[in-house]
């Protein structure tokens, strides 16, 4: 999927995702989204650790993250996802997106973090605490469903 950019694609980039409802978390469609979404982020072009709806241009409250606290660092797909607790250290790390090519930032994100989402395809109700790394792309990737991007928080922005 084409991903996109901020100088291209604000408006959508900038939006506010939706969440899905009972019959989308069920669907084939949201399977085929998912699908290509993990295609784009491990795509070795990208070799991204996470990516948002929104980056492929769907404006829906759906990630996809990789693990890098589970065995094997697998990429993990959750949707409509919150971030309930933010909590922890506060620490600086730098951090890159694919929708802002050609830049890095350092960013000042929460070390520890209580997540809430529902199960694809179920849509039952699932929480759990994250935590390191992994916690900080949730956070990048969650701020991608609000329309706000890591530029916007970092302490600076710098050319990679
Ligand atoms: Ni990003």
């Amino acid at each position: 999927m084409t991903v996109m950019v901020i100088e291209r694609d604000s408006a959508i980039l900038r939006a506010m995702s939706r969440e899905l409802g009972a019959e989308e978390l069920a669907s084939p469609e949201l399977r085929t989204l998912l699908d290509k979404m993990l295609y784009t982020v491990q795509d070795p072009s990208q070799d991204g650790v996470g990516i948002a709806a929104p980056q492929v241009g769907i404006s829906r409250r759906i990630i996809c993250v990789q693990r890098f606290d589970k065995e094997g660092e697998p990429f993990e797909c959750y949707a409509n996802i919150r971030i309930d607790t933010l909590g922890g250290e506060l620490r600086q790390g730098p951090e890159g997106c694919l929708s802002v090519p050609g830049l890095r930032g350092l960013v000042t994100r929460h070390s520890r973090i209580g997540i809430s989402y529902a199960d694809i395809p179920s849509g039952e109700p699932r929480s759990e605490t994250v935590e390191g790394f992994t916690a900080v792309i949730f956070q990048h990737e969650c701020d991608h469903l609000d329309g706000i991007l890591y530029i916007d928080k970092a302490d600076s922005v710098y050319t990679e």
